[in-house]
């Protein structure tokens, strides 16, 4: 990944030294030379701060990149650092001669603001067009707003976020991954006896059955976890701490995991994706990267395995429809997103009359994109909510008892699992809190970017339209305190409508809980507070003083972003991410790791995510 970054130092080098080169100094040249340099130079954008050293250079901010990435720290902490150099909310970067200032926000309110008000005014930009055209070209995540295949696109993959889709299909399918994986961990626990063990694959492991599962309604035998469960059977080399051979740190060691080749496939995606983000040439990335014969492979696996999918399901439609009356399909009952989208294309082909396109790359890729988007960002956030619950004993104790009181019948008659129905059905503020904190601490995703497609203004700097904007969803006003203070917040408020009040705090900084700290209280309403009958809400049922509800606006949270192309998959991995959290902490007490065993250390990928996840597990039935 870093090769590319060091070339383009090389060449920002160059550039940045041409103009000095005292054999050039002479006449018309230099004049010529002059002009062109200083029409390479950034040219920032009145009033808004910015690092003069990064203006003064064709090369712009990218060299700052560089020797960030060179001392090993990540594009991502690049942002904060310029907010905290200008303590402003709003600053401007330079991505080199080819692009304009882009602009940087960062305060809550005012992301919230522009991209929910103002989305149609944004379009995809660059960023994620370059990641995601060069790799799934077909799907709609990396098109332009205004692309003519956008609405036909997304228009195939409808029906996978509906509330049929989600609880008739992903939950049950979910939920029985999610019990295996239970034994899988009873039975690791035993054989770990008393010691931690990693927990990485076995989530990456997880999360790729539910989504492979909800996908294309794999069979038990076809699961990761069947057939690692197989392997354990017949191979059982765990390194005990105390055993000759083991670990040095604690840790229980079990054989690892081989991954099918459809994970292989997601995986090199999903990193020469988020490699994207990291080089100031992707284009060029791409261009050879694809070339590369793991990524050769990769789109091949992806196109031959999903290909099998599409006949099978084609085939059950066809036999459905042949045998219900009229020959239409609408006797075909989906049971996995594939039999979604085929029924789709069949609907559509015949309202269009035309041959349907079952295997067409958009087919492919929109179901190779809800794969992508449910597998690793998932894997990254069950990650951080297992090392929270270890770290987190008051908040899991809260939980635990939470559920209890939720499922008393299964409560009762001890070691029983809750009922699906009841699960999907229950509402539990603590459990919706816990997880909203860990994804406000931890977003998988470091921020997102736009194209100001129109003149705007932005916290009262005037940013004209082709500029990129650039919003983090950490940092200022979601975990650290912002840069507006509440005075300038009022005046800002009493010359525009957005901060309605009601909308909870704009910084965690100004609310009773440390932005920086883990409190799923923070996320907690008591009824009674709230005055003024009837807001139109849900949590009205049962009202009531002192009922204790989820209040998902109390203050800045931006991990699935906002606006028309936020995250597609929100209500999905909000549904997987409570049947799991749930039957975790259900079935399990996770203890606080020894200090040796537990980091809080960071990789970067296509997601941001730690770069260990251990856990120690005891019955939760002994608590
Ligand atoms: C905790 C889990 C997840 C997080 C934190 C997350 C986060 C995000 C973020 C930050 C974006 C970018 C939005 C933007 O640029 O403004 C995004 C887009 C997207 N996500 Fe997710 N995501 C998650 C789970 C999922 C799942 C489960 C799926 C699908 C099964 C999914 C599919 C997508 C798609 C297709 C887009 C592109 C949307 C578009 O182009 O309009 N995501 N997600
Ligand atoms: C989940 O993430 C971990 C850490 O990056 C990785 O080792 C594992 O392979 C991932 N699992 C899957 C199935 O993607």
């Amino acid at each position: 990944m870093g090769g590319d970054l060091d070339s383009s130092s090389a060449l920002s080098a160059a550039l940045d030294t041409l103009p000095s080169r005292p054999w050039l100094a002479s006449g018309g040249a230099l004049v010529a030379l002059y002009i062109l340099y200083n029409q390479l130079l950034p040219k920032p954008l009145p009033g808004i701060p910015y690092d003069k050293e990064a203006a003064g250079r064709i090369m712009g901010s990218i060299p700052n990149l560089v020797a960030k990435r060179k001392r090993g720290e990540a594009a991502r902490t690049f942002f904060p650092e310029l907010f905290a150099g200008a303590s402003a909310p709003v600053v401007q970067y330079f991505m080199g001669p080819w692009n304009k200032a882009s602009v940087a926000v960062g305060d809550y309110r005012t992301v919230q603001e522009l991209f929910v008000k103002h989305g149609k005014d944004f379009g995809r930009g660059h960023m994620m067009r370059t990641m995601w055209s060069n790799t799934m070209p077909a799907h709609f995540i990396g098109m332009e707003d205004d692309d003519p295949r956008l609405k036909r696109v997304m228009a195939l993959g409808r029906d996978l976020m509906t509330p049929t889709a989600l609880y008739e299909v992903n939950a049950p399918a979910s939920y029985t991954k999610v019990l295996h994986h239970i034994e899988l961990w009873q039975r690791k626990a035993r054989l770990a006896e008393g010691h931690a063990f990693d927990a990485y694959d076995d989530l990456g492991m997880l999360t790729y059955d539910i989504i492979m599962a909800a996908a294309l309604n794999i069979d038990y035998s076809d699961t990761q976890i069947a057939r690692y469960t197989a392997y354990l059977d017949r191979e059982p080399s765990i390194k005990l701490p105390n055993n000759p051979g083991s670990s040095s740190q604690g840790l229980a060691v079990f054989p690892p995991v081989e991954l099918p080749d459809m994970l292989h496939s997601l995986n090199s995606i999903a990193l020469a994706a988020g490699a994207s983000l990291s080089t100031p040439f992707p284009q060029m990335y791409h261009f050879f990267n694809n070339r590369k014969p793991h990524m050769r492979k990769a789109y091949h696996d992806r196109d031959t395995i999903i290909k099998r999918y599409i006949h099978d399901s084609v085939r059950r439609l066809e036999a459905a429809a042949a045998a219900g009356s009229g020959g239409g399909t609408e006797a075909f009952k989906p049971g996995s997103a594939v039999d979604f989208i085929v029924k789709r294309e069949a609907t559509a082909a015949a309202k269009e009359g035309r041959e349907p396109e079952y295997t067409s790359d958009t087919v492919i890729q929109i179901i190779f994109g809800y794969l992508l988007g449910g597998q690793e960002s998932t894997n990254t956030t069950l990650a951080y909510t297992v090392k929270r619950l270890g770290s987190e004993q008051e908040a899991q104790r809260k939980l635990r008892a939470a559920l209890r009181e939720a499922y008393p019948e299964a409560y009762a008659r001890r070691g029983e699992q809750p009922a699906l129905r009841d699960v999907l059905a229950k509402q539990i503020p603590y459990l919706d809190a816990f997880i909203e904190e860990v994804l406000r601490v931890h977003p998988p995703a470091f921020g997102t970017s736009r194209l100001a497609k129109r003149d705007m203004e932005i916290l009262g700097h005037k940013v004209p339209k082709g500029h990129m904007v650039f919003t983090a969803f950490t940092g200022a006003t979601y975990n650290a305190k912002g840069y507006l203070d509440k005075e300038r917040r009022e005046q800002l408020a009493s010359s525009s409508s957005h901060l309605a009040p009601g909308d909870g705090v704009a910084d965690w900084a100004d609310s009773d809980f440390a932005a920086d700290e883990f409190h799923p209280e923070r996320w907690l309403r008591v009824e009674d507070e709230e005055e003024g009958g009837g807001g139109g809400g849900a949590a009205a049922a049962g009202g009531g003083k002192g009922k204790v509800s989820f209040n998902q606006k109390a203050g800045p949270m931006m991990s699935f972003s906002a606006g028309p192309r936020a995250c597609w998959g929100k209500r999905l991995a909000y549904l997987e991410l409570k049947l799991v959290v749930t039957l975790l902490v259900w079935n399990f007490d996770f203890h606080r790791l020894p200090p040796e065993l537990e980091d809080w250390v960071l990789d970067e990928e296509l997601f941001v995510k730690p770069k260990t996840c251990r856990v120690l597990l005891s019955s939760a039935w002994d608590v």
